[in-house]
C-alpha cells in the first residue's frame, strides 16, 4: 500500500494499534465508557439524516446513532475502521472513511450533526481541523465535541502541590505525551467561536476518574453519579474530559443529498464509482476496499 498523502501536520497514528483490547476491553474503563455515553446521549439529537463520526476509531459509539439513515465512521485508521465493519456488520447505514482530519473528503454542508470524543487531543493544529468540520456541516448543525480538559481538579491540586511543572491555569495547549494535548477551557471555547461554532451545552464528565473509586463502587453507580455532576459544566470544569454541544448559524451550503464525497487533493465533487474505486475529472482515483472509502491515499495520481 503506498504512503499517505503527505500532510504538513504530525498525526497520531493509530494503524495496526489494539486500541480496542488494550484500551477498553477489560481495562476498567466501563465507568469512563458509560459517562461518556449518558453525555453524548444528552447533547446529540437522537434523530437526524446524516451524522458523521470523526476519529471513529473501532466504533465504540456507533450503536449511539441508531436514529440517523447514514452514519459515516471516519477515520486515520484503516485497520480500526476493519475492526468497526468487523463490529457493526455489512449494514447499508453505514459508511467507512479512512481519511485525515486535516482533508475532509466531503462536500461542504453535507451533515446534519457530528461527533468527535477522544480526538482532539491528538490534533495539534486544531484551527484547522474545526474548520474543516466546520466546512462539512449544514445551517443549524449539531457538533458534539469531546476535549481533555487541562484545568481539572487533579491537574489544579498537583500542579498547587508541586508535583506538575505546567500550569493548568495557563490558557495555553499542554503537550504532556507527543501528540497529547490537554486544553484550557477558555482556550477551546475560543477557537470554537473562531470557527464559526455557537456553543449550546457545557457538560463535565468522568469526575470519578480515579482507581480507588473504581476498585470501591460499581460503573454503573459511579456513571450515575457522574451523570448528577455533568450539567455543572455550564458553571465551572473541572473533571478530565468535557462535552461541548455546538451548533452551526444559519445560512451557508446544504449539499444534494445524493452528493457526498469531494476529492481530498483537487477539491472537485465529481467523483464517479469506478468499480472497486472512485475517481474524479482530474484522475485522483481512492479505493473502495473491502468496505472502507480510503482517501488516504491516491490509487496514482495520474489517469
Ligand atoms: C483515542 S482514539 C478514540 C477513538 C474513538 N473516538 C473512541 O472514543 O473510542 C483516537 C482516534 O482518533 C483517530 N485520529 C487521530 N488523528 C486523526 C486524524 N488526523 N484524522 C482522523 N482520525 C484521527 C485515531 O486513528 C483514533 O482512532
Amino acid at each position: 500500500m503506498a504512503a499517505p498523502i503527505p500532510s504538513d501536520r504530525p498525526i497520531c497514528d493509530y494503524e495496526g494499534s489494539r486500541y480496542r483490547t488494550e484500551f477498553w476491553e477489560g481495562q476498567g474503563r466501563e465507568y469512563e465508557d458509560r459517562a461518556e455515553r449518558l453525555a453524548l446521549r444528552r447533547l446529540l439529537p437522537p434523530t437526524g439524516d446524516r451524522i458523521i463520526e470523526i476519529g471513529a476509531g473501532f466504533g465504540r459509539l456507533a450503536d449511539l446513532y441508531a436514529g440517523y439513515r447514514q452514519v459515516v465512521l471516519l477515520d486515520y485508521s484503516r485497520t480500526l475502521l476493519a475492526e468497526a465493519r468487523e463490529r457493526l456488520g455489512a449494514d447499508p447505514r453505514y459508511l467507512y472513511v479512512a481519511a485525515d482530519v486535516y482533508r475532509l473528503p466531503f462536500v461542504p454542508g453535507a451533515f446534519d450533526a457530528a461527533t468527535m470524543v477522544r480526538v482532539i487531543h491528538h490534533i495539534a493544529d486544531v484551527p484547522a481541523a474545526l474548520a474543516q468540520i466546520r466546512a462539512i456541516l449544514k445551517p443549524g448543525a449539531v457538533f458534539v465535541l469531546e476535549y481533555a480538559n487541562k484545568r481539572r481538579w487533579k491537574a489544579i491540586a498537583r500542579y498547587l502541590l508541586r508535583r506538575q511543572t505546567w500550569n493548568p491555569f495557563d490558557p495555553q495547549p499542554v503537550e504532556f505525551v507527543k501528540l497529547n494535548f490537554n486544553f484550557h477551557p477558555r482556550w477551546m471555547r475560543a477557537r470554537l467561536e473562531e470557527a464559526g461554532f455557537q456553543p449550546e451545552r457545557w457538560l463535565s464528565v468522568s469526575h470519578f476518574r480515579a482507581g480507588f473509586l473504581k476498585r470501591l463502587i460499581p460503573a454503573g453507580l459511579l456513571a450515575a453519579a457522574d451523570g448528577l455532576l455533568q450539567p455543572v459544566g455550564a458553571l465551572w470544569q473541572l473533571s478530565p474530559s468535557t462535552f461541548v454541544r455546538l451548533c452551526t448559524p444559519p445560512g451557508g451550503p446544504v449539499a444534494p443529498e445524493s452528493a457526498l464525497f469531494r476529492c481530498p487533493l483537487c477539491g472537485s465533487d465529481e467523483l464517479t464509482v469506478a468499480g472497486q474505486m472512485l475517481a474524479c475529472p482530474q484522475g485522483h482515483r481512492w479505493a473502495i476496499r473491502e468496505g472502507i472509502y480510503d482517501f488516504k491515499e491516491p490509487i496514482s495520481l495520474t489517469p
